[in-house]
């Protein structure tokens, strides 16, 4: 018999399973490293356990202190069930964008929620970890885990998830792929796998088409927690120290569409049920083992369960009403929406610019400034509309504020033009903006779909 001292023992560990239907026609080995199968549910527990002891050697966490971080939400759960175990309080900051699914999870361990809003500029005092700092300070006997620039992060990756690839292959990955949040785990694996390798080992970022990490153009994208977006209005942005790009040979670019479809055949074809960033690790790694020969073996980190987006990318009606899903069915959006761009103009714009966008279209869609002019705005950068009558006369004013209820309703090209036109009747919108890959394809109204 077994018995452990607490759940903490059980912290790391996790196996690697192989592949079987996505990797159909390839000839390398394609594994992945379920770390779902943490206590806590996801490879942020790794994390988390390696900065509180830390914090505990050096005396920053003390007898009846409180952690604090703002995190994305696993590293709470690590933090919050370290807490539990070891009898601190725990305070966890939350972008507002978190899945529900995953608040609820925090509470259930006890730890305090405080919620701020999501992409916000990172000098803004209510950003999360300027909110997070702030607490922590404010707090007696507070410490503030701050997993993006802590080293005992990456190091927990370096002495556990690195040695455990390495050992459980026997030696033959040739391959490690990872998402990059605060970059820990790809920094800390990959430098273990490196060394025990003499660099043999191919290390191989995974990121968001709109990260900055790969050089994307830093607007949103929706997989939570992997890749780094940057506001507008940041400043100076600001990579996380637990993130070692010299570690990395390759950083590919996966649009989100790959990601949630690899998320839903994960699931269904191999029955591994895992959240978006582990779809983005699929992803990645799936386009590196079919440029690979037989005698390959690459390794991919899935870095936390699905449980937690059931009401996202495990959605049906998500993946249609973001316009990722277009599956078989008669009468979709999809076929309603042509293939050229919306004209959209910035608050920033003047209404003389809006008027000339408008001398060709009815009405004007405000949204975020674009960065990539190839790439249409996300759904997260819609602001809403402007009609004529919205401008006076003045041709050089700045552009009025979106009058209030003209907030963007979003429908997606997965939906059918029925459904879209429920939806839109029982909120009452009359502009519907369109979403294909939770991008903005078009902009219809309910008269114009009913004809
Ligand atoms: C679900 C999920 N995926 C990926 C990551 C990124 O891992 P890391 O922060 O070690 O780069 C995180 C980190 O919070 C995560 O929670």
């Amino acid at each position: 018999m077994t018995v452990h001292d607490s759940v903490l023992d059980l912290v790391g560990g996790t196996p690697l399973v192989r592949l079987r239907r996505l990797t159909a026609g390839m000839s390398a080995t394609v594994l992945v490293k379920i770390e779902a199968l943490n206590p806590g549910g996801s490879v942020k527990d790794r994390a988390a356990l390696a900065m509180v002891r830390a914090a505990e050697e050096s005396g920053a966490l003390g007898p009846g202190g409180t952690i604090v971080e703002g995190t994305s939400g696993n590293t709470a759960a690590g933090l919050a069930q370290a807490a539990a175990v070891l009898g601190y309080r725990s305070i966890a900051v939350l972008p507002d964008t978190i899945a529900p699914e995953k608040v609820d999870v925090l509470r259930a361990y006890g730890a305090e929620i405080v919620r701020t809003p999501a992409r916000l500029p990172r000098e803004h005092p209510e950003h999360v970890n300027n909110l997070a700092a702030r607490i922590a300070a404010q707090t007696p006997g507070g410490w503030l885990a701050n997993q993006y620039d802590n080293p005992a992060n990456p190091e927990a990756h370096r002495r556990t998830t690195g040695p455990e690839i390495w050992k459980d292959t026997g030696g033959a990955v040739t391959h490690f792929v990872a998402g990059i949040g605060t970059g820990g785990t790809i920094s800390g694996a990959a430098a273990h796998l490196k060394e025990v390798s003499g660099g043999a080992v191919t290390v191989v970022g995974a990121d968001p088409l709109t990260s900055v990490y790969h050089g994307g153009d830093g607007s949103p994208f929706l997989v939570e927690a992997a890749g780094h977006y940057r506001h507008p209005d940041t400043v100076t942005d600001v990579w996380p120290r637990s993130y070692d790009p010299s570690v990395v040979d390759r950083i590919l670019a996966i649009p989100d569409r790959e990601s949630v479809l690899t998320v839903r055949r994960l699931a269904r074809e191999e029955g591994l049920l895992v959240g978006g960033s582990a779809g983005l690790a699929v992803a990645a790694a799936l386009r590196v083992a079919r440029e690979l020969g037989p005698g390959n073996t690459v390794v991919a980190l899935l870095p936390d369960s699905g449980r937690a987006y059931l009401s996202k990318y495990h959605s049906v009606d998500w993946l249609r009403r973001n316009g990722f899903l277009d599956d078989d069915r008669p009468g979709l959006l999809a076929e309603r929406i042509g293939p050229e761009p919306v004209a959209t103009v910035t608050p920033q714009a003047t209404t003389g610019e809006a008027r000339a966008v408008l001398a060709a279209q009815a009405v004007l869609p405000v949204v975020l400034a674009g960065r990539d002019p190839a790439l249409p705005a996300s759904a997260a950068e819609i602001v809403g509309w402007l009609v004529p009558e919205d401008l006076g006369s003045a041709d050089s004013a700045a552009l009025p504020a979106v009058p209030h209820g003209r907030a963007p309703f979003t429908v997606g090209t997965g939906e059918t033009v029925d459904e879209a036109l429920d939806r839109a009747e029982q909120a009452g919108a009359e502009l519907l903006f369109v979403l294909r890959d939770g991008r903005l394809a078009g902009v219809t109204t309910p008269a114009a779909l009913r004809a």
